[in-house]
């Protein structure tokens, strides 16, 4: 293919995740829960959640992680995950009841600017649930009024994309179809925080100040565990916002670069595991002043 196609300004709008990004992790919530899992674990160890504590999961997403921090504080703990997409809240609602999980709670709600008559919160923990506020600053300063003072946050969040492999080789076969500007640094996204004097700031502002922060660096299972390379491309194609661009070209441009995708994820495949790449998170703990 010669000459990127321009994207249309459709194409460009920010993360829907009240509606269509929601409804799409929702639908292939098995393949992101798995690509991340790594990630959870180490933040989750880092947490270090003790029976009795009540915990805020912010992002919530499909309620992994709520579930597993709701077994850690239980019996008498408990944990209230706070999403802004209903499609998710709702199936995380029935996934912890169909778990046996009583000490967790969701809610569907901007945790921008969510108020909870129960606050004040012990703990407040996010996996890549926090980065996509429009106005991070009064974000954080709202999610500080949730908890009591010395309250503890556990965060984690993408480092640059030039340390997430699977990003940087993704996106280079898609440049080659469709023209995607550079990204705005700090811009909400999932990359919003990978300039760490930018995530302190912010998290100071709220009151959180010098944050520990520690890096995590693993291979990842692009498209969920053992996901074969066929999988792998279609899971970037029909959940990522880089198949949205290229849907926007037509189905001769969607299929060459499904080709290309799956000839990359051929190289990274390993049997028995999936397509294994290098990603980068941040894992980010502070204390509430
Ligand atoms: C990358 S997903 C992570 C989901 C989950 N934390 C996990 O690790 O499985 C980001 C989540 O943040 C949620 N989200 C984005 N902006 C939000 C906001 N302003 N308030 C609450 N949730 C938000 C999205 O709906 C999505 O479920």
């Amino acid at each position: 293919m010669t000459g990127a196609i321009k994207n249309s300004p459709e194409a460009l709008k920010g993360e829907d995740w009240a509606g269509e990004m929601g409804a799409k992790w929702l639908a292939n919530l098995e393949r992101f829960e798995g690509m991340i899992a790594p990630i959870g674990e180490a933040l989750l160890k880092q947490a270090d959640f003790k029976p009795g504590e009540r915990v805020l999961d912010i992002g919530c997403g499909g309620g992994g992680t709520t579930i597993a921090i709701a077994k850690s504080v239980a019996p008498e703990g408990d944990v209230l995950g706070v999403d802004i997409s209903p499609d998710l809240t709702t199936a995380s609602t029935k996934r912890a009841a169909d778990d046996g999980v009583s000490n967790i709670r969701f809610m569907c709600a901007d945790a921008a600017n969510v108020q909870l008559a129960d606050a004040p919160y012990d703990r407040l923990f996010s996996r890549f649930g926090s980065m996509f506020f429009s106005e991070p600053h009064e974000a954080f300063a709202n999610l500080a009024s949730l908890l009591r003072p010395g309250a503890r946050i556990d965060l984690a969040v993408w480092a640059a994309p030039r340390d997430n492999l699977w990003m940087m080789e993704m996106m280079t076969i898609v440049r080659r179809f469709v023209e995607v500007p550079p990204a705005i640094p700090r811009a909400p996204g999932p990359f919003a925080f990978e300039d760490l004097d930018y995530l302190r700031e912010v998290m100071s502002s709220g009151g959180f100040s010098k944050p520990k922060i520690v890096s995590y660096e693993g291979l990842q299972p692009v498209g969920g565990v053992n996901a074969s390379p066929q999988e792998a491309a279609s899971f970037v194609l029909t959940s990522m916002a880089a198949g949205r661009l290229l849907d926007e070209q037509g189905p001769a441009v969607r299929t060459a670069a499904e080709l290309e995708l799956i000839e990359l994820f051929k190289t990274h495949h390993v049997e028995g595991q999936g397509v294994m790449m290098q990603g980068k998170a941040w894992l980010v703990s502070a204390k509430l002043q």
